[in-house]
């Protein structure tokens, strides 16, 4: 099979704009299908991301990274990462074609399952790409999972969504904003400094960068109603950065039962993406540099 292509079933209007909707179904892997160019365009990322995430990375990702055997060898093959997943923490990676309906992710998350695109980007998308594809997904996502108390919460977390589906749309989106200011974009505070904990940054050179480095963003410590209650944005790099003290604090953080939370929550209108409130732990108040100032999803 040569230039294998996902399968979009449908595109969707939603209000994360107009995305592809991918046949839900698990795959296996076809890294038979792989080109010379797919295999090309991941050494090229791990190698850029290998080069620039010491010092920026938080231990336990670089660990994991290592520990999985990543390489410039070309893409890994899901089965090799399995062996490894099922003997420490037991989550296992299952191929998709794309984006999953919140219910079917928040299943495989709740069984241990974490879903990765099995097609990577093109070179001429290197640096940025709208949809995760599989370098994002594995080397953004799956290294944490060897960390038991990370692969706790990304289980507790897929069971919240289970029961936040039952709770209606407002309660959906303050758990969507909760992945996506920790799993997707989160900071760690450690005594060496802020490291970068959050797959969408690791997987991203100039936002490597941008979420350290720039005096642009917010970087203020993290809070469960205050994530969840916060706006993001999808098409530029953040306003704001939420920052743990450690992996305990996030899975602590989802142990109560979320309902009252989302009633309390439903009561008050969210915080844009680059507030600062006076409550807010600081450790950095942005420049606001750069900022569009519309559209926070
Ligand atoms: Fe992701």
């Amino acid at each position: 099979m040569e230039n294998a292509t996902p399968r979009r079933v449908e595109h969707q209007q939603t209000d994360r704009g107009y995305v592809p909707v991918y046949a839900t179904g698990v795959v296996e892997q076809p890294w038979d299908s792989y080109t010379v160019t797919d295999h090309e365009v991941w050494n090229t990322l791990y190698r850029r991301q290998r080069e620039l995430l010491p010092g920026r990375a938080c231990a336990e990702f670089l660990e994991g990274v290592e520990r999985f055997g990543m390489g410039e060898n070309g893409i890994p093959k899901f089965a090799d990462l399995n062996d490894l997943l099922a003997k420490t923490t037991g989550w296992q990676i299952v191929a998709v074609e794309g984006l999953l309906p919140d219910e079917v992710f928040f299943d495989h998350l709740a069984n241990r399952r974490f879903p990765v695109s099995w097609w990577i980007r093109k070179p001429d998308q290197l640096d940025y790409l709208s949809e995760p594809d599989l370098f994002h997904d594995l080397f953004g996502h799956v290294p944490l999972l060897l960390n038991p108390v990370f692969a706790d919460y990304m289980q507790a977390y897929g069971r919240g969504g289970m029961k936040a589906f039952g709770v209606g749309p407002e309660a959906l989106m303050n758990l969507t904003r909760l992945y996506w200011y920790t799993v997707e974009f989160g900071l760690i505070n450690t005594p060496d400094g802020l490291r970068i904990y959050g797959a969408g940054i690791v997987s991203s050179k100039g936002e490597s960068i941008y979420s350290l480095d720039s005096a642009a963003p917010n970087r203020i410590g993290f809070g469960l109603e205050r994530v969840m209650s916060t706006r993001y944005r999808i098409d530029t790099y953040q306003q704001t950065y939420f920052v743990i003290e450690g992996f305990e604090q996030l899975f602590d953080a989802t142990r109560p039962d979320f309902t009252p939370i989302y009633q309390r929550l439903a009561a008050k209108a969210p915080h844009a993406a680059g507030d600062v409130l006076d409550a807010d732990r600081v450790f950095n108040v942005g420049t606001r540099e750069g900022w569009a100032t519309n559209a926070d999803t």
